[in-house]
């Protein structure tokens, strides 16, 4: 049994959590349940990320106390994990008094060590990005573009990490692969980032009188820490890197490093690739101990193109001001969290960007799960009821197609397991939906209700059905990190929830054995069906 620490990126609070944060964190709640079905011990972190200028902004704006307004949006984002069966072992909120006192901990340390110094700067800022922005960050036109929002021209006194000093070590850990980054194609661009992001130090104070929202610098009160020096450390603070006595965090060696920080493409470069192994580094964690990351993509939205002649489609960022942000918890309510974990994960190639398009989250509900699985699971549990009493028989059938039932199973299983460790949730869904099609196929061809119209032909029916429930066994648990509520429907369905095994390995032909009773069925992925006009 390995250890396995996932991570993902912790949300700003700052308004409703959106699909692309909802897919971040089913995509890593379905790697978390995963790792255990492979019998690995998971910690899961995720939270929110409750400091920084835009909370100020937004709480400055809707007239509310910044206080009150990060704890109470971040009822909604815990809400919404509830509801879409977001299980997390660890929930990272930074105004909790361990992340404040192990944030002010490490920025005592790196003072003492000098790797902190303090300076005054003149240069323009980008109050979006919070940030100071160079001459590189302009574009052909000389501007700095719209990315960046507001740009205004600051002069102050902060405080700056040294971060030019790790920039030659963060290269060879970046190229070696010590320091990991998954997809690959992920690699050069963060090379390439090095090239110019290393060469600067990095400002990780704000003056309290322009930022009063984050946390204290411990040896210069007038100073706020930089929202995402803040936020990086939650990944240690909340895996109990520099703990208290007696708290009741986890205990940092048997954790770190995290194996899979999941985090959006946006937020690669320079915080998750540069800014943050540089300050691992500088805290003195090894190069065996810097943690890997998963790049996923990003859901947008497809909008009609305005020119008819061309007839295509084109992609826009989701975002307040556009007003096309989706609501997970709307669409968990219209069709149903299944429907909603399922779409997320199965219409968008892990690293990749897709267009959410609901009209394909229920096209893929009705057709791979009401159709393809809800009919083999009603048609293998109401036929065995019927034609043998619920009561299966051996399901070693010699005959052919019971044979290549096992085969198909067998592959669909080698398939998904390489998928799942490759973090291709879709193929991994393609292959159950592989064997559930065979299943469905087999039935066609061998059909139980004509078969037992010939009296000779009972041992194969009972075979046949044996088969069938048995796939449907396998099936649950292959596909329980996705659907993990679904999945146990089934398996009570039929009576295997005390049998199913807890992890892969022990997961044989041979689950139901001969004798086993079947409960009833019951649908388990009833068709989404539109009134007219929604
Ligand atoms: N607070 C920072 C992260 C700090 S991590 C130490 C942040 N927050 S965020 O709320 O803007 O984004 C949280 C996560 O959601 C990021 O990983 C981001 O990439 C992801 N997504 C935000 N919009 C997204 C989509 N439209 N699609 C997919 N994921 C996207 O950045």
């Amino acid at each position: 049994m390995s250890k396995f620490f996932i991570t993902t990126a912790i949300d700003y609070p700052n308004g409703l959590p959106h699909i692309g944060h909802a897919y971040e964190k089913v995509l890593a709640d379905v790697i978390a349940r995963y790792r255990r079905l492979c019998g690995d011990e998971v910690f899961f972190l995720t939270g929110v990320d409750q400091h920084g200028q835009k909370m100020q902004q937004t709480a400055d704006r809707e007239g509310v106390n910044v206080a009150t307004l990060a704890q109470r949006n971040t009822r909604k984002f815990l809400a919404l994990w509830e509801k879409l069966g977001v299980h997390y072992d660890g929930w990272a909120a930074t105004t909790d008094q361990n992340h404040k006192r192990c944030v002010q901990k490490i920025l005592t340390t790196l003072h003492q060590e000098g790797q902190l110094y303090k300076k005054a700067y003149r240069g323009f800022y980008s109050v979006r990005q919070e940030q100071y922005l160079t001459e590189k960050d302009r574009n052909e036109k000389g501007d700095f573009g719209e990315e960046w929002g507001e740009v205004i021209e600051l002069e102050e006194e902060n405080w700056y990490f040294k971060l030019s000093e790790h920039a030659d070590w963060l290269k060879e850990a970046v190229s070696s692969g010590d320091f990991g980054i998954f997809p690959e194609f992920r690699r050069a661009e963060v090379l390439n980032a090095i090239d110019r992001a290393g060469e600067t130090d990095l400002c990780i104070s704000r003056p309290r009188e322009r930022l009063h929202w984050g946390i204290e610098f411990p040896f210069d009160p007038d100073f706020v820490t930089y929202v995402w020096f803040d936020a990086l450390i939650n990944y240690v603070s909340f895996a109990g890197y520099r703990k208290e006595e007696g708290s009741d965090l986890p205990e940092f060696g048997n954790l770190w490093p995290a194996n899979t920080q999941i985090i959006g493409k946006d937020i690669l470069v320079p915080a998750h690739s540069i800014y943050w192994p540089c300050m691992l580094h500088a805290m003195g964690l090894g190069d065996q101990e810097m943690p890997a990351l998963l790049v996923h993509g990003w859901w947008n939205i497809r909008k009609a193109s305005g020119n008819s002649d061309e007839g295509s489609d084109t992609e826009e960022k989701m975002s307040k001001s556009l007003g096309n942000v989706v609501d997970p918890g709307e669409l968990a309510d219209r069709f149903g969290v299944d429907a909603v974990r399922y779409y997320l994960v199965r219409d968008i190639v892990t690293g990749k960007d897709s267009a959410f398009d609901v009209a394909r989250l229920i096209t893929l509900f009705n057709s791979e799960l009401a159709n393809d699985l809800g009919n083999l699971l009603n048609r293998s549990l109401n036929m065995t009821k019927r034609f043998l009493g619920g009561e299966l028989v051996s399901n070693n059938y010699d005959d052919e197609p019971c044979a290549g039932v096992r085969e198909s199973l067998s592959s669909a299983t080698t398939a998904y397991l390489a998928a799942m460790d490759e973090h291709d949730l879709p193929g991994a869904l393609k292959a159950i939906n592989g064997h559930v099609v065979h299943c469905n196929q087999f039935i066609e061809k061998n059909p139980p209700f004509e078969l037992r119209k010939d009296e000779t032909q009972g041992e194969r029916v009972a075979a046949i059905l044996s088969h069938l429930c048995e796939s449907c066994a396998h099936l649950a648990v292959l596909l329980s990190p996705f659907l993990p509520a679904a999945a146990t429907k089934i398996l009570g369905q039929l009576r295997a929830g005390d049998i199913a095994p807890r992890t892969l390995d022990s997961l044989h032909w041979g689950l139901l054995p001969s004798g086993h009773q079947i409960g009833k069925a019951k649908p388990v992925f009833p068709r989404i069906v539109l009134e007219d006009g929604q």
